[in-house]
């Protein structure tokens, strides 16, 4: 071989090994920031926007001494599920993926802010019962979160409807097949809550056509006091 025909040869590895290289950088460079994406939206994002561009994290919200930040939404028709958050961090939905049809609630230690259960009751092709049992579990000082998803009536009896006002909601009486439902309240405040929103399934004002636009109620939740 000559030696300018090396000269190429080399030239042309040279070029290969580079060409290699820098897509492996970009690689390891694409994963870290999905790494720590996924890091971030497990906890909050800090730029509060539409639903869908933050569907992985919650937007960060601060609260006042004694109290705990709430940002919760009820699904997107049949295609995106419910979302709560707590104290800016996903307990249900979102990246946790564990939110479903009906109702999803999250119960919290209203005096520390531990988040001791979540569940999705899916209110047309499960037992009612089951719901009535967890609410019938709630102890004074729980806070409990709810957002709804599809459809949270189906199986709504009034003894649940009724538990549910005994915690401070007042839209519950009214809710209907297909509303948008969200609500946080404290057992045994015996108070209205501010924390609710019912936005109504009605075929003349639908946002996505067979169903109501999401709810959405985002503010500071005041921590119980101990007695
Ligand atoms: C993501 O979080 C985990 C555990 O909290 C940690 O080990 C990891 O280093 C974090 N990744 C990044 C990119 O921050
Ligand atoms: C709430 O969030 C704050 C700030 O991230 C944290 O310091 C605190 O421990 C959290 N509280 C609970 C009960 O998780």
């Amino acid at each position: 071989m000559r030696s300018k025909d090396c000269v190429y040869v080399l030239i042309t590895m040279l070029i290969v090994l580079i060409w290699c290289f820098s897509i492996e950088w970009t690689k390891l460079q694409e994963a870290d920031k999905r790494s720590s994406e996924v890091n971030d939206s497990v906890t909050n994002c800090d730029n509060p926007g539409l639903f869908k561009s933050h569907f992985d994290c919650c937007p960060l919200k601060h609260c006042p001494f004694n109290h705990f930040p709430i940002h919760m939404y009820s699904g997107v028709a049949d295609v995106v599920a419910a979302k709560i958050c707590f104290n800016n961090t996903v307990i249900m939905g979102g990246i946790r993926n564990n939110a479903g049809p009906g109702l999803n609630i999250v119960t919290v230690n209203g005096e520390t802010g531990e988040v001791l259960r979540n569940n999705n009751f899916d209110m047309e092709y499960k037992d009612p019962e089951e719901l009535l049992a967890y609410l019938k579990t709630l102890k004074p000082g729980n806070i409990v979160l709810v957002a709804s998803y599809m459809d949270p009536t189906p199986k709504l009896t009034d003894e649940i409807r009724d538990i549910f006002t005994a915690l401070g909601s007042t839209m519950v009486k009214s809710l209907k097949p297909r509303d948008s439902w969200v609500f946080a309240g404290t057992y045994g405040m015996k108070k209205a809550s501010p924390f609710e929103k019912l936005i109504q399934n009605d075929m003349r004002t639908n946002v996505y056509g067979d169903w109501p636009e999401m709810g959405e109620v985002i503010g500071c939740f005041p921590r119980t006091e101990t007695e």
